[in-house]
């Protein structure tokens, strides 16, 4: 059942955060839908212009909406990640999303706002939800690139009057972690610190995490060990996302680890079986092992088990 976020982050908030994973084919389509359901998970597909472009924006829609059919136990919201604002019109007006992010937040402040606001108009009219962004992750997005030094915590005062002047449904928040699978430099962590400023300034209102993937050292022994070259890779500790969602964080970004487990399989599948060349055999073992990482990172989220619950309220 296709949701927006809204009746999710209600019943998330303060007690656990929703998993937003990203996908782009078939194979991670299978696998996020087996291990959200399998650990009883509410979850937010997220669609980035990059995934819309991969092979034509109908695909995913395709997949998604018959996913939706073969499990049909399965609760969540379908997102668009990262928009400009033409692409966020598009999916406004595609009947499809039922939520969409747009990211001006590499716009001076009332920029963004300006932007984020007409988003905001335009996705209401039609009951979609809209997440915006203040602040600036480290890392690269699709059309950005910052580097750390360039990135910008989100400022406390600065969020408040955001949010009620650009109307936005939930907030994505810099607070010491960036895209991709190279975070912190050194020993930075999460700025706790700032996140609560933040839920103080916007007590109940959903904040979203981005850049959450945790880069398991151990998968990315294994890519290294099976020819790849991740010499430094890091990310977030999971077992901070509780401590998140207790101040207002509704929402954790994941894609990046999504990819490890694919190179992971591959890297490994075709070392070990150089005269294979048949795609399936393959597929076949990463949509299963897709699927487990899905289900444990629920756990960590404190999603998992809470579908039910939610049926109850987005039922009603
Ligand atoms: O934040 C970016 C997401 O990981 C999406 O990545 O633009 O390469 O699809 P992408
Ligand atoms: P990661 O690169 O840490 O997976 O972050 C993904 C993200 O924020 C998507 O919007
Ligand atoms: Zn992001």
């Amino acid at each position: 059942m296709i949701v927006t976020t809204k009746n999710l982050f209600k019943v998330a908030y303060g007690n656990y955060a929703i998993g937003a994973y990203n996908i782009n084919n078939l194979e991670q389509a299978m696998g996020l839908f087996r291990g959200n359901v399998e650990s009883k998970a509410p979850f937010i597909i997220q669609i980035s212009k990059g995934a819309r472009s991969y092979t034509h924006k109908k695909m995913l829609e395709g997949l998604i909406l018959s996913a939706n059919e073969v499990f049909p136990e399965a609760i969540f919201a379908v997102h668009l990640d990262h928009g400009d604002e033409e692409t966020c019109y598009d999916c406004i007006n595609s009947g499809f999303y039922s939520s969409v992010m747009i990211d001006a937040s590499h716009e001076p402040f009332d920029k963004n706002i300006e932007i984020t606001k007409r988003v905001v108009d335009a996705a209401h009219a039609k009951g979609i939800v809209v997440e915006a962004e203040l602040g600036m992750l480290g890392g690269v997005e699709e059309h950005v690139s910052v580097d750390e030094a360039n990135a910008k915590l989100t400022d406390p005062r600065q969020a408040r009057e955001f949010v009620e002047r650009s109307g936005c449904d939930s907030l994505a928040v810099a607070i010491g972690t960036s895209h991709g699978a190279f975070k912190f430099s050194g020993t930075q962590g999460l700025h706790f610190d700032v996140l609560a400023e933040i839920q103080k300034e916007l007590p109940g209102f959903p904040l979203v995490m981005h850049g959450s993937s945790s880069v398991p050292q151990e998968e990315v022994a294994r890519i290294n060990a099976a020819g790849g070259n991740l010499a430094g890779a890091k990310g977030v500790d999971d077992n901070q996302f509780a401590k998140a969602a207790t101040l207002g964080v509704t929402k954790i970004n994941i894609d990046t680890d999504g990819r490890l487990v694919w190179t992971r399989v591959h890297r490994e599948y075709f070392r070990d079986h150089p005269d294979q060349f048949d795609l399936r055999p393959v597929g076949k073992i990463f949509m299963g092992e897709y699927a487990k990482f899905i289900a444990d990172k629920n756990i960590k989220l404190g999603s998992a088990g809470s579908l039910d619950e939610v049926r109850k309220i987005v039922s009603k």
